[in-house]
């Protein structure tokens, strides 16, 4: 083969890879290929075509950015086009970028203006005369989806332009990125989890599908948040000069900009905001995969102009690697405080941006079956920020021939009672309940919190030492401390005083409420308003230890599905024992209050912003107490929402459902009458 040759072959072989990944990436947002290593084969691609001009591929992916996109959305033409960033990954690249800008601005000073490198979906926002008329995404840069219904769903994001200060221009586009705040996307994660319903690999991908669905009220159900980063069309003009002014003047229409944000007198202050914004970026709220440094002044960046598909005057300076491949040397059940048994990949421990990373959770069984990953494979392992890494992919063409499938265990591995995995649940849990010592810790913490038996005296050191001393089995053998007291003498910084003020809160402990200790009992499902609820209906635990399933269902606020959970606690062996013992050692209450008629029985409430004259506690005990369940999120079941100063997005869900609204004088006033 000639030079020539074998110089196409390259160029052509990786034009194949980046389409291909550009597809999975901009199409169907599914990345199959770390950022950075895309970015890589991009350079060797580009390096290339700059040796051998003459032999540039038509189709190279450097001349144009990303893929088509789907036809589900209508198809809208950017007035101006959307393009891209180039890239540097060093100081030695950053100082070329700037010397390359200093070159074609001779004798004039520059200024950086140096933004988060947010890692979402670039969209671009129309607005005319003040109102948002169109969103739409970038798609290949030259024509983007119109997903106009569902960028309208999001929260922080201004759908009529209005200021003090300024008049609003008759048309604004406006440029920035989608992204699902850190926090959202850990609690849409840990709900879909428990749903048993599929996870995000990263908050990315939670956003991109999340804009992509054709339902708006999928959209409208996910904590998405916009991010303005620039400006393409204002009429008349904003009269900015700068950069960082345009971002400016674009707050005060309510945009929201990055939390963090630098102007920068020269290249090397630029290389302190970076190590600076590296270090920072596990405290911050979005996703962020480097920063751009833009040249600040607007007429400047109009002089430097554009190469090909990236400006001049703007570059990406990205953060090192994210992903990494290793082998599965094992997968381990490991079983939590509160019985789940989670599945842990043991890798053959691999560098991961910076971190070595050797263990890693594959979450639940559904996830090692969506994965399937098997002892011995070969994976990529993921790691973004301080989002928790993850297996995100299997490679089975480097399978070996004796990889090892994994199934759930039949019995708990630390305390060996049947593993149970209700169906329709994504977890399987350990029954062994108080019995088993890998749950010992929470069921004690939990036993001895402040609205359970309340043993104030026994904190975590205490819980921590007396495990240690193998004191405390389980609950139970809180009440016979006092045999042992000269062993919590020996026990570090715990002298006779504290000693005995642990035994005393211990024995004072022992008048309670039938619902407190139905509630101490940690039986799943069991909150504190059903422990009431538990108490007020069947009056004495020998009732509720006998219930069965259709006795427990008629109590206000339990299910199927809680009714077997508290009818399994109750027929467990161990658990039976345990309520024994401490019912031995003295633990009783008075006999609960004759059911009192309760108005509002069964309702649901919402209490939202802050009152001026109560508490939030001291409200909800009222509502507790009329016999309503009080709740932290609005629903179209919601009975009443109680709204007092700076209520926010409850209140406005409250208005959109037509849920029937109380202010703080208004609930005052209604729960006078009772
Ligand atoms: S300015 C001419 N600023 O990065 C292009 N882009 O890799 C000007 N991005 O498509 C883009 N944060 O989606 C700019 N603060 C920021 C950004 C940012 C993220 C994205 C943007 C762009 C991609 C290029």
């Amino acid at each position: 083969m000639t030079q020539q040759n074998t110089v196409v072959a390259q160029m052509r072989q990786l034009i194949q890879i980046l389409a291909k990944h550009n597809h999975a990436y901009y199409v169907m947002d599914q990345p199959t290929i770390a950022d950075s290593e895309y970015d890589q084969l991009f350079h060797q691609l580009k390096a290339l075509e700059e040796q051998h001009p003459d032999l540039v591929q038509p189709d190279t992916p450097t001349n144009t950015v990303g893929a088509k996109p789907l036809s589900k959305f209508a198809n809208v033409t950017h007035a101006v086009p959307m393009l891209s960033l180039g890239n540097v990954f060093n100081e030695e690249d950053l100082y070329a970028f700037a010397r390359r800008a200093e070159e074609r601005l001779p004798n004039q000073k520059i200024e950086y203006d140096v933004e988060l490198k947010f890692d979402g979906l670039a969209i671009s926002l129309w607005y005319e005369h003040g109102i948002l008329v169109r969103g739409v995404t970038r798609g290949d840069g030259e024509t983007g989806e119109d997903i106009t219904q569902n960028v309208k769903t999001i929260r922080n994001l201004p759908k009529v332009l209005s200021s003090e200060k300024t008049a609003v221009p008759e048309l604004l586009e406006v440029r920035g990125e989608v992204l699902m705040p850190k926090a959202g996307f850990e609690k849409l994660n840990a709900e879909n989890e428990a749903k048993g319903e599929k996870t995000f690999a990263n908050p990315r991908n939670a956003a991109a599908g999340s804009l992509r669905q054709l339902d708006p009220a999928i959209a409208a159900s996910r904590p998405l948040a916009f991010y303005a980063y620039g400006i393409a069309q204002c009429e008349p003009n904003h009269g900015q000069s700068t950069m960082s002014a345009s971002l400016e003047w674009l707050t005060q229409f309510g945009f929201a900009v990055g939390e963090r944000h630098f102007i920068c007198d020269n290249i090397q202050d630029v290389q302190a905001a970076y190590e600076q914004i590296n270090a920072e970026r596990p405290n911050l709220s979005v996703e962020i995969d480097g920063m751009v440094i833009k040249v600040n002044d607007l007429k400047q960046q109009q002089t430097l102009g554009f190469l090909s598909r990236e400006p001049r005057w703007a570059t990406a300076y990205k953060f090192p690697a994210v992903a990494a491949l290793t082998t599965v040397e094992n997968i381990d059940w490991q079983v939590g405080r509160t019985g789940t048994l989670t599945p842990v990949a043991r890798l053959n421990p691999v560098a991961v941006g910076g971190v070595t990373v050797s263990n890693v959770t594959l979450h639940n069984i559904g996830e090692i079956h969506r994965l399937d990953v098997r002892i011995g494979d070969t994976v990529s392992v993921y790691r973004s920020g301080d989002v928790i890494p993850k297996v995100e992919k299997v490679w089975p063409e480097f399978r070996p021939n004796d990889a090892v499938e994994v199934h759930l265990p039949e019995c708990c591995p630390v305390c060996s009672s049947p593993v149970v995995m209700p169906e329709g649940e994504a977890l399987a849990r350990c029954s062994g309940g108080l019995y088993c010592a890998a749950q010992r810790i929470e069921a004690i913490r939990h036993f001895v919190s402040r609205k359970a038996l309340d043993i104030e005296g026994l904190g975590d050191r205490w819980v921590e030492s007396l495990l240690h001393l193998d004191l405390l089995q389980n609950v139970a053998d809180i009440y016979s401390l006092h045999e042992h007291r000269e062993q919590l003498l020996t026990i570090e910084k715990m002298g006779e005083k504290s000693v005995q003020n642990l035994i005393d809160s211990i024995e004072n402990s022992k008048k309670t409420t039938l619902a407190a200790f139905i509630y101490a009992l940690g039986i799943r499902g069991v909150g504190e308003t059903t422990a009431r609820m538990l108490a007020n209906t069947f009056q004495t635990l020998d009732a509720l230890r006998n219930a069965d399933i259709e006795a427990l269902k008629k109590t206000p606020d339990v299910g199927e599905i809680t009714a077997e959970w508290i009818v399994d606690f109750f027929q467990a062996p161990h658990n039976l024992e345990v309520v024994d013992r401490l019912l031995a050692a003295g633990i009783h209450w008075d006999a609960p209050a004759a059911p009192t008629r309760q108005p509002l029985n069964g309702e649901s409430w919402v209490i939202t912003g802050t009152l001026s004259t109560m508490g939030r506690d001291e409200a909800t005990q009222m509502l507790q107490a009329l016999g309503a369940r009080v709740s932290g999120s609005v629903s179209s079941k919601t009975k009443c929402v109680v709204a007092g100063e700076k209520a926010g997005s409850k209140l406005e869900k409250a208005e959109k459902l037509g849920v029937q609204v109380m202010t703080e004088a208004e609930f005052l006033e209604f729960v006078q009458q009772y």
